[in-house]
């Protein structure tokens, strides 16, 4: 899950040990999150311990999901037949999925961290990492189809010619295929200023923390002039993420079709791989 009604947040608590952490937490933790903690699902991970003013502390990830959220998402899989086994957050599968866990499918950097963005349609995702261990998350409420309401916006178009247009649908570069394009990049340049903001904010609250480099993944991940703006746009190196270099998928399909696929599943590779324990 990705949504308006989950929250990850990085929060300095006194240090305990993390049984007690786990038993107190509710008690803790309602100043950090918008929603009635006895209406929530609360987790955590630890990041590390420190020390402030003498004492000794622990900062932690403490994600906060509305119980009812996770009903109702239960609830649709149950009818759809399925049987759900866990519950996750699509900022860690992505980790998983596209991050340099291992060393493997990316080439190294000099360190610092790696922050994963997933573009959804309604949600895009971010995760910061350092080793496959998630740092910072983000879940921010917007994505392609935001993109695709600035296009018919600025056309006067539905909602489904806006979408082919900006897909570059039967291809060619006509007058109103560059207008689309033009609209939707204009769109894209105040989300890529989400993205910064959030990232920024990351650097600022760990201190000597660096984003060295930003995986792009998911749908909305492929608009055509995403990538060289964001590159403009941060100060990290920005490119494609490659769910499937981690994996190797069973499906027979052509090179052009594979790599079509690809930024689709970055979440459901990530659901399916083991993660690392922090
Ligand atoms: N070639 C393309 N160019 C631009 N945008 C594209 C392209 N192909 C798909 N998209 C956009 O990708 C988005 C869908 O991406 P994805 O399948 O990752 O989302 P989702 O997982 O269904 O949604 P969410 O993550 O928000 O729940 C849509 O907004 C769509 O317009
Ligand atoms: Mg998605």
């Amino acid at each position: 899950m990705a949504n308006q009604r989950v929250v990850v947040r990085e929060v300095s608590l006194p240090w305990m040990t993390e049984s007690e952490l786990r038993e107190s937490l509710p008690f803790q933790v309602q100043e950090f999150v918008p929603i009635a903690v006895e209406d929530a699902v609360l987790d955590f991970h630890i990041l590390e311990e420190f020390e402030r003013e003498g004492r000794r502390m622990v900062r932690i990830l403490l994600v906060a999901a509305q119980k009812t959220m996770i009903q109702q998402l239960v609830q649709a899989a149950e009818a759809a037949r399925l049987r759900p086994v866990g519950v996750d957050l699509v900022p860690f599968a992505i980790v998983r999925s596209v991050g340099m866990i291992d060393g493997t499918g990316l080439h190294g950097t000099e360190g610092g961290d790696e922050a994963i963005v997933d573009i959804g349609a309604d949600v895009t995702s971010i995760c910061v990492h350092a080793w496959g261990v998630p740092r910072f998350v983000r879940i921010l409420p917007t994505g392609g189809r935001d993109v695709t309401a600035a296009v018919a916006r600025a056309l006067s178009v539905s909602d489904d010619e806006a979408e082919q247009l900006k897909r570059g649908g039967q291809g060619g570069h006509s007058q109103k295929r560059d207008q689309a394009l033009q609209a939707a990049l204009s769109r894209a340049a105040s989300f890529a200023d989400d993205i910064r903001s959030s990232l920024d904010f990351y650097q600022s609250q760990m201190p000597g923390a660096r984003v060295e480099r930003v995986l792009l993944t998911g749908g909305g991940s492929k608009l055509e002039g995403l990538e060289r703006l964001l590159v403009d746009r941060l100060p990290s190196q920005v490119a494609a993420g490659h769910p499937f270099h981690r994996v190797s998928p069973a499906i027979e399909l052509p090179d052009e079709a594979t790599a079509e696929a690809e930024p689709l599943l970055a979440v459901a590779v990530g659901l399916a791989l083991p993660g690392v324990r922090g």
